[in-house]
């Protein structure tokens, strides 16, 4: 302390006043080095970065300021983030050159603020980079295979979770209700049915547990949380966001460890029953693979991560399918024609999807009209890469904006128009469109788009085939405006459900 005061004597407010400028000015001076070559970009402060114009202009907005960013700037744009240049990329033609022709550079994920409150040193698969990324991905995928996405045993997994979806709404009776809180929990039963080998009765005490903290997980992430900006904020009390994600992350690992315990005292040599026999079966293994499994932080980090990226992205999207059909009854009433048409009242398999083309692209449609994870999962650089001539240093974050790419007029004529027809040929045949990503692309791409599109399926197509759904107000619209967390959701609201 003596030391200070001699020091602070000899300086004066002059002096301390030219010390900071002259700080700053260097800060500046290492920015512009650093992003040289990077892309344009709105004006960059000391310290602040680009902060101060993306709250002037993007706060009352923030996707549509940055996708005007991105028109003005030719699709790639550069921001400066607190302590993190970040690269945001709005044309399709550059995100796929960026994440698919150099699919290993760009598919790194930064280290984020809420992953480190909950030390998570090893994460599972979504935020997982390097080898544990590789085998987790792997594993995801063959063991969802296994235990038969993409075929009849799992469609018969979500016709029985349609059906009890319907018997839950027919309870309302038409009345005017909001479906949304119902299908995620419909949908969380697939994962459930898929990773513990058995389905939850509504209402059971666990699933309960189970439904809360995803939600709670999915509703306090934010990536423009100051501390994902500043590591230092790392170090300040927790705010509310961050108590609710802890307390929800402490929860649902919890029911896993239950669940993990149980699984390994009734495991069974002879019968895999589920992704968790599954896991503990390669814990027996030997090498480097079984180490990942058998560490207890990580193969639990796994399971949630197939929970939370798995169960609220597609109810989510069901809720966007509801809303559309009540604001639009004639796409409504053409899509429930052609199911009539062809199944009358048997319930759809996927072998059904390519007699719907109508129905498959009202599917598309509301994909593309409310993407629902609009900037992606944020990526980052594993090592110094040239992107149209820019140069993007080694841990860059890459945000590729999915929603804006949906919104691209040279992409799709007068993309605000729900219109499916723009999905289907002149002979009324369902056509791919390359550029309809709600899934991502490259080498992170969504691990569960294969089971997304059959739940996505046999529930629309189900629901449709029970229930008309319509506005349940004469003199308000249905509010389409999302509400922006790390999806893109809708307000809650009531509509109504016609038995059909
Ligand atoms: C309509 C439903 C869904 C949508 C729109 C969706 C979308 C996405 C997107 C945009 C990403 C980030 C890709 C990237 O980083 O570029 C992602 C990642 C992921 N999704 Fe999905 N998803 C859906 C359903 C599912 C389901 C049902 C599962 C299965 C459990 C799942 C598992 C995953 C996993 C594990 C990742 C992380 C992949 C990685 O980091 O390698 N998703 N998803």
């Amino acid at each position: 302390m003596e030391v200070l005061r001699r020091i602070m004597q000899f300086l004066d407010l002059q002096t301390v006043l030219v010390g900071v400028v002259i700080m700053l000015l260097v800060l500046w001076l290492r920015d512009m080095r650093h992003g040289l070559n990077m892309p344009p970009g709105p004006l960059q402060w000391p310290i602040l970065g680009s902060l101060p114009s993306l709250a002037l202009f993007g706060s009352k907005d923030p996707l549509a300021y940055l996708k005007t960013l991105g028109d003005k700037y030719g699709g790639i744009f550069s921001v400066k983030l607190g302590d993190h240049f970040a690269v945001f990329i709005s044309d399709y033609n550059i995100i796929k050159e960026a994440l698919m022709k150099q699919g290993s550079c760009f598919s790194h994920r930064p280290s984020m603020a809420m992953e480190r409150a909950v030390q998570c040193s090893k994460p599972g698969v979504v935020l997982a980079n390097g080898r544990p990324w590789q085998v987790f991905r792997r594993f995801a995928m063959q063991s969802m295979r296994d235990f038969g996405v993409g075929k009849k045993s799992i469609e018969e997994k979500i016709q029985i979770e349609a059906c009890s979806l319907i018997q839950q709404l027919e309870k309302m009776d038409g009345k005017p209700h909001d479906p949304s809180p119902d299908t995620q929990v419909a949908v969380t039963n697939i994962i459930c049915a898929i990773i513990f080998g058995d389905r939850y009765e509504y209402g059971d005490a666990e699933f309960e547990q189970i439904l809360d903290s995803i939600k709670d997980l999915t509703q306090s992430v934010e990536w423009t949380d100051l501390r994902n900006m500043f590591e230092v904020f790392d170090h300040l009390p927790y705010q509310k966001n961050f108590k609710r994600f802890i307390a929800a992350n402490h929860r649902i690992h919890g029911v896993i460890k239950r669940q993990i315990e149980e699984h390994r005292q009734t495991l069974d040599e002879t019968e895999d029953r589920d992704i968790l026999d599954l896991c503990l079966r390669r814990q027996a293994g030997g090498g480097e693979d079984a180490a990942l499994f058998k560490d207890q932080q990580q193969l639990s980090h796994f399971i949630v991560d197939l929970f939370v990226a798995g169960a609220e992205t597609t109810a989510t999207t069901l809720g966007w399918a509801y809303l559309y059909m009540a604001e639009h009854p004639d796409i409504q009433e053409k899509c429930f024609q052609e199911i009539y048409k062809v199944l009358g009242d048997r319930p759809p398999t996927m072998a059904d999807r390519a007699k719907l083309p109508f129905v498959e692209a009202t599917i598309s449609e509301v994909q593309r009209i409310r993407t629902i994870v609009p900037l992606s999962v944020v990526h980052s650089t594993a090592q110094d890469a040239t992107l149209r001539g820019y140069t993007i240093p080694k841990g860059t974050w890459v945000f590729p904006m999915l929603y804006a790419v949906s919104a691209d007029e040279k992409q799709w004529k007068q993309p605000a128009d729900f219109n499916p027809e723009r999905f289907l040929d002149a002979s009324g045949d369902y056509v791919k469109r390359e550029s309809l990503v709600p899934f991502s692309v490259g080498p992170r791409m969504c691990a569960g788009e294969m089971l997304a599109k059959m739940e996505l399926f046999i529930f629309f197509t189900m629901l449709l085939q029970n229930f008309r759904f319509s506005n349940s107000s004469s003199d308000q619209k249905i509010d389409l405006d999302p509400i922006l967390e790390v999806t893109w959701s809708p307000k809650p609201q009531n509509i109504q459900l016609t038995r059909r």
